[in-house]
């Protein structure tokens, strides 16, 4: 199996564009010529021409954290998929469960949200992942297959072709406690199986699921050599650039 995998930063609130500009100076060297795995950073949107206009020729791409899904509107705060584009955006994480608890995103919303990132020609990031109690109540499964059946609603193979997954189990986002290699491959390939019988085998099967929670320079290559996992969404390991580069490069 060839899945190439993908490292994403996902900033969510923190750095200015001249702490943009700053980190890419120092990152870009560290990680020049790394071909392996694909590498991405989602800063937040004021960030992005400083984040494109620094990677420019180099071999990391930029995504946004989060799109609206009408193209335009009285939407006051929201952006489009169109006004990424414009921008030269090519990623976008979707559902983030920061959005989930906090801004009142549901699986519907995340749906919208998705297909119009991929109907735009975006890589759309979309993440799932149980709360503690769920996860105590041994409801992990149900829950994961949930979201991702509620996401992936209308949504058909051809048009998921740039979809990635990212398991982000919500116990484990910035507390320091990160799923085991192993836990987080069961809960991959719950995803995967219901990849399947969404989209069919032969699209499971090329889909990438990233894991998400505490990753740092010193759990990466441990994560990482799991079959099932396919890259990490990184937060607070990837501000600064000698830990994400030193993850990228697990
Ligand atoms: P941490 O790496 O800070 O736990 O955050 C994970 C995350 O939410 C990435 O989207």
């Amino acid at each position: 199996m060839s899945r190439t995998k993908l490292i994403a930063a996902n900033w969510k609130m923190y750095k200015t564009p001249d702490q943009t500009r700053a980190f890419f100076a120092d990152f870009l060297p560290l990680v020049s010529g790394h071909t392996r795995d694909e590498i991405v950073v989602c800063p937040p949107y004021v960030d992005l021409a400083a984040a494109l206009e620094a990677v420019k020729g180099s071999n990391v791409g930029v995504g946004a954290q989060n799109l609206h899904w009408k193209d335009e509107g009285a939407f006051t705060g929201e952006i489009s998929a169109q006004m990424l584009l414009a921008l030269g955006i090519t990623h976008v994480i979707v559902g983030h469960s920061e959005r989930r608890q906090y801004f009142g995103e549901t699986d519907d919303t995340v749906n919208l949200r998705l297909k119009a990132a991929l109907e735009a020609g975006l890589t759309a990031i979309c993440c799932v992942g149980e709360v503690l109690e769920e996860r105590e109540a041994g409801l992990t499964e149900e829950v994961l297959r949930r979201q991702c059946v509620r996401a992936f609603h209308a949504i058909s193979a051809k048009k998921a072709a740039k979809l990635v997954v990212a398991y982000e189990p919500v116990w484990a986002i910035g507390t320091g406690k990160t799923a085991t290699p192993e836990l987080a491959a069961e809960a991959h390939a719950v995803i995967r199986s219901e990849a399947t019988e969404v989209f069919g085998e032969e699209f499971a099967a090329e889909l990438r699921i990233l894991y998400g929670g505490s990753v740092k320079p010193d759990n990466a290559s441990a994560l990482m050599s799991q079959e099932e996992i396919d890259g990490a969404l990184v937060g607070g390991a990837s501000l600064d650039p000698k830990s994400f580069a030193a993850i990228v490069k697990y």
